[in-house]
């Protein structure tokens, strides 16, 4: 039976995060044999913030290296870096050419960086046409993600829809898919957690930062033997994230008044540290293993381009442009 296709990216802008995690990559863990599954490394997405060379190359293997040290099954999925497929800037400018500008002045990232004044750069601007290329190069069925891509997946929608209605059924029209408990996961300091808050707990911070991090979490100043609302506790919010054994017999220490925030902190780091350990583990053995990693990954860009391939041959020919 042919399997339906996923696919995802990670832009590597930044450590990857306990919010990439659990907001978009446990969703690969958990459908990676259902589908095909794609994941990719956004690269050439970075470039419109990271101008660093070393930096982006740092970012970009770490994600490589965390897609492989989850629990993925590297023989099954494709994994690939977007800069090895030419094809999607090809495919970007096509669809430049379809998008309208007054779609983009829609888009929250970039009114966002408008908002505060940020240098916006035509990458920037440009970029949820590129991700429109890259979910539908491939012809995906479901994109999952973390809740703050979705307007970036729905415009990729209206994008291959728009196509589609100029020049003929060409593109499928893939879904966007997110874990409702998970979509939107809160950093230490409650707020959504990202590279741009500095309120991350990153997959690859060592023993001591994550002590550190969540030591210093701030709380209000009840104590040990005062009720606390669990809800409005950033630290118990982290022990549901990585389902604390008893979730509920936690809550009702908050509300009795039998914890204090320093205990309840302390049990954290534990459970952060015994989820974390095995990943860790992983991850030193590719640490040791690039060549099998690039082995891999051009295992993954040689399928991606035969797909590529496919559909811009029949990209050019539906839009008049000789093959
Ligand atoms: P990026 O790199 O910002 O994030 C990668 C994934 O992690 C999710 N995520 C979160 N989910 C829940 N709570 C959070 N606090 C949190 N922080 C991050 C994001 O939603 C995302 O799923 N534009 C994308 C990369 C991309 C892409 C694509 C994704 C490029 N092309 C095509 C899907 C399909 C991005 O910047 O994600």
């Amino acid at each position: 039976m042919i399997k339906k296709r996923l696919l995802s990216g990670i832009k590597p802008t930044g450590n990857i995060h306990l919010g990439n995690y659990f907001g978009a990559m446990k969703q690969f863990l958990t459908l990676q044999d259902q589908y095909e599954c794609f994941l990719f490394v956004a690269d050439y997405h970075a470039l419109n913030q990271i101008h660093d060379p070393r930096l982006l190359q740092t970012y970009r293997d770490e994600i490589i290296k965390a897609y492989l040290s989850i629990g993925l099954n590297h023989e099954k999925i494709i994994f690939f870096r977007q800069s090895d497929i030419s094809a999607l800037t090809e495919l970007t400018w096509i669809f430049n050419c379809v998008t309208p500008m007054s779609l983009l002045l829609r888009a929250h990232a970039y009114k966002d960086a408008k908002a505060k004044n940020k240098a916006v750069n035509m990458g920037l601007f440009d970029y949820p046409v590129f991700m429109a290329a890259d979910i539908l190069l491939v012809q995906s069925d479901i994109v999952p993600v973390g809740r703050d891509q979705k307007q970036h997946v729905e415009i990729a929608q209206v994008i291959g829809k728009k196509f589609n209605n100029l020049f003929g059924n060409t593109f499928h029209i893939p879904e966007v898919r997110f874990q409702t408990s998970t979509q939107i996961v809160p950093g230490l300091d409650g707020r959504k957690m990202s590279k741009s808050y500095h309120n991350v707990i990153a997959l690859f911070d060592s023993e001591k930062i994550i002590r550190k991090k969540i030591m210093s979490m701030k709380t209000d100043s009840k104590r040990s033997d005062e009720p606390k609302d669990p809800e409005a506790c950033p630290v118990f919010a982290f022990h549901r994230l990585l389902e604390h054994h008893d979730i509920q017999e936690l809550a009702r220490r908050y509300e009795n008044g039998t914890i204090s925030y320093q205990e309840s902190k302390e049990m954290l780091v534990d459970e952060m540290i015994s989820f974390l350990a095995p990943i860790w583990k992983k991850k030193a053995y590719w640490d040791n293993h690039p060549r099998e990693i690039e082995q891999i990954l051009q295992r993954g860009s040689d399928r991606v381009q035969t797909i590529a391939h496919e559909t811009v041959l029949n990209v050019r020919k539906k839009i008049g442009i000789s093959v």
